[in-house]
């Protein structure tokens, strides 16, 4: 279903005449109703774009479908922070060659983050002839136009310019979910941690203006929505560049105090953009979930300064303490590298200790991928993948041991949750807490949606517990 996110209609004038123009030729040149698949790779930013590339597709008059062979019109929303994410892209974006030979009208894009960089944007232009259109990541509201262009016998569209420091709001979207969404509120990154693309592909930091944000998400709020999670991939450093001096400490008390019942959720927080007013603010707002995602890579002082976080293990334990102090049912995960070239076995086990020590819900961990253009690719990495692999696994079994525990020690608490999904033993629904626990109970499938106290009661795996 079709939703703006504001009453404002900024979504520029020009982009939806192409819509309408776009409409118009589908229905004369295909005489049915054309169908987009839309296939979407990485992280919850991309998720949250390829919600406003259905939006647009539906304003077009497509309908959005799963399968590729069925579809009219394909793009892929692609990923580029390790190399294992981009492989999959090549090996799929090739198969649409032999989908064009059954349906010669079909359009192939791919957009995201990969065509940002130059050598991918050349190799497609080169040797994917059958893509049809190629855009980056600061553009992309402009699909109606790229769409027209080509089916009206245009050249392949190519549009790469990552200079566009102005945001385009009220892009129709798609939220595909009826009451759990995402409100992007920051875009780009300018931190350039020494191993990381994010900030090439997806350029300079810029801030969506407070007011458009806390227009969204009351109107989710008034839609019932239950669940705004708030991204960027520096949340938390959100407001720099604005000249309203809201930071995202007071934009979260602004959204907090949104009348109705709903939770807030947000990533990803940098450990240095984590000040106490934001811990504070955390603290106070009761609707904001008692949990932070707060990666720190790696626990070596070394690693992180080559890595360039710009903070300390001492520093990064500081803030968990504070965290924990102030909001004691506080719950954490983090993201982690593995294998950062130069690493050592005695520089890994200072990462084993961290995750120890704070004792996180979950992890995200990764093995170091080199990425063309980052410092980190030029310097000498000479531990093996092998090697690497056996550190992973160490790390996972650590965690494993920490997470069985924490989920044990959960038994007989009360928390409440929001039913989201089936899950996959017959009979249950999962229920998230405002921390990180999911807890199956046995109730009605109509409760998706809704929140409920729940009691814990046992864990087998899983956490199971009953309504209260
Ligand atoms: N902005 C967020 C994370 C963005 S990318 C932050 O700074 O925390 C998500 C995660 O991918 C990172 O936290 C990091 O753990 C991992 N990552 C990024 N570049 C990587 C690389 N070259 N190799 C392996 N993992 C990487
Ligand atoms: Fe990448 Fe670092 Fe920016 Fe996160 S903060 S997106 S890891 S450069
Ligand atoms: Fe990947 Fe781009 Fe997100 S590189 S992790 S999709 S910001």
């Amino acid at each position: 279903m079709l939703s703006y996110t504001s009453i404002n209609n900024k979504y520029p004038a020009e982009q939806v005449a192409f819509a309408e123009r776009v409409k118009k030729y589908n229905i004369t040149e295909l005489g049915k109703t054309p169908k987009a698949c839309v296939i979407t790779y990485g992280c919850q930013q991309n998720v949250s774009d390829s919600q406003r590339l259905k939006g647009m597709l539906i304003l077009m008059g497509y309908e959005i479908c799963e399968e590729e062979n069925k579809a009219d019109f394909i793009i892929f929303n692609t990923c580029a922070v390790r190399g294992h994410a981009e492989d999959r892209v090549w090996g799929n974006v090739g198969a649409t060659k032999s989908l064009k030979k059954v349906n010669p009208k079909l359009i192939v894009a791919v957009c995201g983050c990969m065509v940002q960089q130059q050598s991918v944007a050349d190799r497609f232009r080169e040797s994917y002839p059958y893509v049809d259109i190629v855009f980056g990541t600061q553009v992309f509201h402009r699909l109606p136009e790229f769409i027209y262009k080509r089916i009206t016998g245009g050249k392949r569209v190519y549009e790469l310019s990552l200079e566009n420091r102005e945001i385009v709001e009220d892009i129709p979207i798609d939220r595909e979910n009826r009451f759990k969404g995402y409100i992007p509120i920051m875009y780009g990154c300018d931190n350039f941690c020494s191993y990381c693309i994010v900030p090439y592909v997806r350029g300079r930091e810029r801030s969506r203006d407070a007011n458009e944000i806390v227009c969204e998400a009351k109107r989710m709020v008034d839609e019932g929505y239950k669940e705004i999670m708030l991204l960027g991939q520096n949340v938390n450093s959100y407001g720099k560049g604005n000249d309203d001096g809201i930071n995202f400490a007071k934009l979260i008390r602004m959204i907090n105090d949104i009348e109705g019942d709903f939770r807030i959720r947000f990533m990803t927080s940098h450990p240095k953009d984590l000040t106490e007013e934001l811990i504070f603010a955390i603290r106070d707002c009761q609707k904001v979930e008692r949990h932070l995602h707060l990666p720190f890579q790696s626990g070596n002082d070394r690693v992180l300064k080559v890595m360039n976080r710009r903070y300390s293990r001492e520093k990064y334990l500081s803030l968990i303490e504070l965290a924990k102090k102030e909001i004691p049912d506080i719950s954490f995960t983090s993201d982690i590298i593995v294998g950062f070239p130069g690493e050592t076995y005695e520089e890994f086990k200072d990462t084993l200790s961290l995750v120890e020590k704070v004792e996180y819900s979950s992890l995200f961990t990764f093995i170091y991928s080199p990425r063309e253009g980052t410092p980190a690719a030029t310097m000498p990495d000479p531990i093996s993948r092998a090697e690497k692999g056996k550190w992973f696994d160490e790390l996972l079994r650590t965690q494993d041991k920490i997470s069985k525990r924490l989920n044990k020690e959960a038994v007989g608490k009360t928390v409440r949750v929001l039913f989201e999904e089936e899950s996959p033993e017959e009979g249950y629904i999962i229920g998230k807490s405002s921390g990180t626990y999911n807890i199956y109970v046995s109730a009605d499938k109509s409760l998706i949606g809704s929140f409920a106290e729940v009691k814990i009661t046992e864990y087998k795996n899983v956490l199971y517990g009953t309504l209260i």
